[in-house]
């Protein structure tokens, strides 16, 4: 094996292992859990050569040509799409069909892992760090206090 390839092999099963380690907790924080998880999965495609929100929203044609998604590559930018502006967005699109209108995943799903254990196990990460009875999809203008008051994302 080459030595890059023994450092992939080591990385991916130490991310599993850190995944898995988290799974079914709650109050999980940003740093321990998210970040390593989001650069994992999803940096690819939100991270520092992905446009910002506005930008993203003036020219999504181009970027969804790209396969490139608004940037969401540190605390602040990733908690945009949980509480504001972006209301509910990471919980829309990453929900497994269990909490959305039309009972089908939410298009970022199925980024969340390779079968459909890895995505239910990074999925409960999520919801860990959100927390589970904070994982509300509505969009702002539904969106109560009390609602945004569960949305935990501790940093
Ligand atoms: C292969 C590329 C790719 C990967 C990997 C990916 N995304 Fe995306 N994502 C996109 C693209 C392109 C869009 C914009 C098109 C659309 O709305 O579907 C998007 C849109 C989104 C949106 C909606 C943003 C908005 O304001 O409309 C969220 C939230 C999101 N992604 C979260 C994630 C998370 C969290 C991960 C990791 C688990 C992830 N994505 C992995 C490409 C990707």
């Amino acid at each position: 094996m080459k030595l890059s390839h023994f450092k992939m092999a080591v990385v991916t099963s130490l991310s599993v292992m850190v995944t898995q380690a988290f799974a079914g907790q709650e109050g999980l924080t940003y740093r321990k859990a998210i970040q390593p998880l989001w650069e994992q999965k999803c940096k690819m495609c939100h991270g520092a050569s992905s446009p910002g929100l506005a930008e993203f929203n003036e020219n999504k044609s181009k970027y969804k040509a790209l396969n490139k998604g608004p940037r969401m590559d540190s605390y602040p930018a990733l908690t945009h799409f949980v509480g504001w502006p972006d209301t509910g967005a990471m919980m829309r699109r990453l929900d497994d069909g269990k909490h959305t209108k039309d009972g089908k995943p939410g298009n970022m799903y199925l980024y969340l892992g390779a079968n459909e254990e890895e995505r239910q196990n990074n999925l409960s990460v999520f919801k860990g760090w959100v927390s589970e009875a904070g994982w509300i999809l509505k969009k702002f203008p539904d969106l109560t206090r009390e609602d945004l008051g569960k949305m935990n994302v501790l940093e």
